[in-house]
């Protein structure tokens, strides 16, 4: 019977030929041991001499790494094996062998590994990170259902900007200027006001000459918008969506954590509620810890977001950030305009902000101020005026930077390995 490696524990004793790929092997006079994948999973391959026909005991120790067999044999328990299974293989069937694979188990330097992408995938470690990215996805998914929220999808081609002019990509549309989206949030904004609570999930991009750890030029971004819910409400439904998806990573992705050696006690503790201090808060905290020269006013960067994370164990919650700082749209703090009501989402371990968010302005008077200050100009802007004017209500919403939560649930150091084909400063290929 044909199966898969994630089914075996179905077919435990019984004979299944799976399709997989050999990512390494050993062998002695007597026994080869076969390392094998087939995409859903490993496992272990034994072949015993004196259990298979002399030239199938051949064929096994030629094989080379990501040769694709079929491979037939009986399923039988292991403790050793992280499955809790290994496969005593009778036969073998090559369906194409592979020649000088390039990525063999010795190092490799990360450029290298970036130019083979396209295989890099295929290993261990990166198929782990997949698989989690796969189920911050999936538990998305299932969070916003469960509480009623409705999938929109905002459009990828746009001719306004959402987060500032500097980090556009700019296209002709035809004859007309376009930019590829930074964000969908405005148009949410619109469907909020139609649907009442939605959420998107799509590519974003940034032309942000940024080379850090951080920073990708195409980034994936969850975005809640919700009509009716003002800050501090908001605040409350991101550490709920957080915490959701860290407790499904843990439940559901076990054998990846073991993977990637991913400390777990460190996710464990990730339950709402999250500590929240304000910019001001932030700011006193970062002075006693040596940064002397931090001015209020002033945006932070990765080492001061490090630094501010190291005082919690969970994610901590930023608010009340300067206005001249933030975004456009950000509604000003009811007793202090020099203020917005908005909070970045800090995660911990250095990973720095995973989300962005705030109430939103919807007064009519106030959002023309905000569009004459920030020229914001031209039929473009028009139609998001317009929400200000027909029904406008109380409304906040924020956006998960997915590679970045992949990153720190995952506990790799780079967003580079968050994402199938990253595009970086410099790098489009593959
Ligand atoms: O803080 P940002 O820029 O917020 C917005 O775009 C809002 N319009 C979202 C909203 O309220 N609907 O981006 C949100 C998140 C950041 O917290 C970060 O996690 C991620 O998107 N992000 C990036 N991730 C990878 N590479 C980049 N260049 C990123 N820029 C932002
Ligand atoms: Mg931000």
């Amino acid at each position: 019977m044909k199966t898969t490696i994630s089914q075996v524990a179905k077919h435990k004793d019984q004979e299944v030929t799976i399709g997989a790929w050999l990512t390494n092997k050993r062998s002695s006079g007597k026994i080869a041991f076969l390392q094998l994948r087939d995409g859903t999973g490993f496992i272990q391959g034994v072949v015993v001499k004196n259990d298979v026909s002399e030239e199938t005991f051949q064929l096994a120790k030629s094989l080379t790494q990501e040769t694709s067999i079929y491979i037939t044999g009986k399923i039988v328990e292991d403790t050793r094996s992280p499955i809790g299974y290994e496969l005593q293989v009778s036969n073998i069937k090559i369906i194409q062998e592979a020649v000088d694979y390039p990525i063999t188990p010795k190092e490799h330097g990360t450029e290298f590994l970036m130019d083979h992408r396209h295989l890099w995938l295929r290993s261990k470690k990166q198929h782990a990170v997949m698989k989690i990215r796969n189920e911050i996805i999936r538990s998305t998914y299932q969070f916003f259902n469960e509480n009623d929220f409705v999938k929109i999808d905002p459009p990828i081609l746009t001719g306004s900007s959402a987060e500032g002019t500097t980090e556009l990509f700019h296209t002709k549309y035809f004859d007309e200027e376009a930019y590829l989206s930074q964000s969908g949030q405005l148009y949410m904004e619109a469907a909020a006001m139609a649907f009442g609570k939605v959420f998107s999930f799509g590519p974003t991009f940034r032309a942000e000459k940024s080379k850090t750890r951080r920073h990708l030029i195409e980034f994936w971004m969850i975005e809640p918008e919700m009509a009716f819910v003002d800050h501090e409400e908001s605040l409350v439904i991101q550490e709920n969506y957080v915490s959701y998806i860290a407790q499904s990573v843990l439940k559901n992705c076990k054998l990846e954590l073991e993977v990637l050696e991913r400390d777990t006690t460190k996710l464990e503790n990730i339950k709402a509620p999250f500590p929240r201090i304000t910019y001001d808060e932030a700011i006193e905290l970062l002075k006693e810890k040596g940064f002397d020269d931090i001015e209020w006013g002033e945006d932070f960067g990765a080492p001061h977001e490090t630094a501010i994370a190291e005082s919690f164990d969970k994610p901590v919650f930023i608010t009340n950030y300067p206005a001249e700082i933030k975004a456009f749209y950000m509604k000003p703090h009811p007793e202090r305009s020099d203020v917005v009501l908005c909070a970045d989402l800090i995660a911990p371990e250095g990973y720095g902000e995973i989300i962005g968010g705030s109430q939103r302005i919807d007064d009519l008077a106030l959002m023309q101020e905000k569009y004459e200050e920030h020229g914001l100009t031209g039929p473009a802007y028009e139609w998001y005026l317009e929400l200000c004017k027909y029904g406008s209500v109380p409304h906040s919403g924020f956006g998960l930077g997915l590679e970045r939560t992949v990153a720190w649930l995952s506990g790799v150091e780079h967003v580079r390995e968050t994402i199938p084909f990253p595009r970086l400063l410099n790098r489009l290929y593959p």
